[in-house]
């Protein structure tokens, strides 16, 4: 299936690794010129800065200034932009809802909600003036699931899906598709780097984060297809919505979880 992605510009948060990484390395491997933002710049994407037309750009997307100087630099080089790919977020578990304090509560919207309002208001001025171009948003499953131990991560990935949702109505009769990917579990750096999330529940299950990932998780999620998501899948979704092929779907919430979600 021919995307017809070349030649367009597409800006990535965080793309440095894990989901962000593997949209990175889609898009460019579709010949589009893509820009992409984290806090660090990682060898896997100065390898695909050596192949691809891909410029890293190191900011702080939790800083207010962070998502703004990200779409600076995509039209410092470019001159304008057609695609956004609102992807950087974070979460932490809480032991209980009540331990959350207030400084947490910020640094969880701010990384994964206000970052994407930030990049989106600092973009679509360009995506517009481009005339056909798109927006999609990584959300989670978490959205729908309001699990107490993930309760600011759940709650501000709701805030983002019924965000982009909105933003769809706004800019859709614009010409500006905007879509939302909410992915179960994914195997990433989220969940795979040394201390993180597969390491800590690997240890309270006895095991090791390997079989955490490949047999626990997806037995304790249900996880229909018995495995978690890889990154290029979620990115091979974004791609098909970010492409006109997907000319005609609008404000839509796909989610990728392996069949996970149980209800309708
Ligand atoms: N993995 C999953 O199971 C899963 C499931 C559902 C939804 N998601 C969502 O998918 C998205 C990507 O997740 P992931 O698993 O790929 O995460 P990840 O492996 O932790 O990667 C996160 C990316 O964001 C960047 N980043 C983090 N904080 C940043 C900041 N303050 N400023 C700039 N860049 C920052 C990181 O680069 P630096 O560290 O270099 O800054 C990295 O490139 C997130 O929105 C996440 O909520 C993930």
């Amino acid at each position: 299936m021919n995307l017809n992605l070349k030649n367009k510009v597409v800006v990535v948060t965080g793309g440095s690794k894990g989901i962000g990484l593997a949209i990175v390395r889609g898009f460019a491997a579709e010949g589009a010129s893509v820009v992409a933002g984290s806090r660090t710049v990682s060898p896997e994407l100065l390898a695909l800065q050596a192949e691809f037309d891909v410029i890293p750009v190191a900011v702080d997307l939790a800083h207010p200034d962070g998502p703004g100087e990200l779409v600076q630099a995509a039209l410092d080089a470019h001159g304008g932009i057609d695609i956004l790919i609102n992807n950087v977020g974070s979460g932490a578990p809480t032991p209980s809802i009540i331990a959350v304090e207030d400084a947490e509560w910020q640094r969880i919207f701010d990384i994964n909600l206000f970052s994407a309002i930030r990049a989106t208001r600092a973009a679509m001025p360009s995506i517009v003036t481009r005339g056909a171009g798109a927006v999609v948003t990584i959300s989670s499953l978490n959205s729908h699931l309001p699990a107490a131990s993930l309760v600011h991560y759940s709650a501000s990935k709701a805030a983002l899906s019924s965000y982009s949702k909105a933003l769809a109505e706004e800019f859709g009769p614009q010409g500006v598709r905007v879509n939302t990917v909410s992915p179960g579990p994914v195997r990433t750096p989220m969940w795979t780097a040394p201390g993180q999330f597969a390491d800590m529940m690997a240890a309270g299950a006895g095991t090791t984060a390997e079989a955490f990932m490949d047999e626990v998780l997806p037995a304790a999620m249900a996880i229909t297809t018995g495995r978690v998501s890889e990154s290029h899948e979620i990115a091979d979704l974004v791609l098909f919505l970010s492409s006109d092929r997907a000319a005609n779907i609008m404000g839509a919430d796909y989610v990728i979880d392996g069949g996970m979600h149980k209800s309708i």
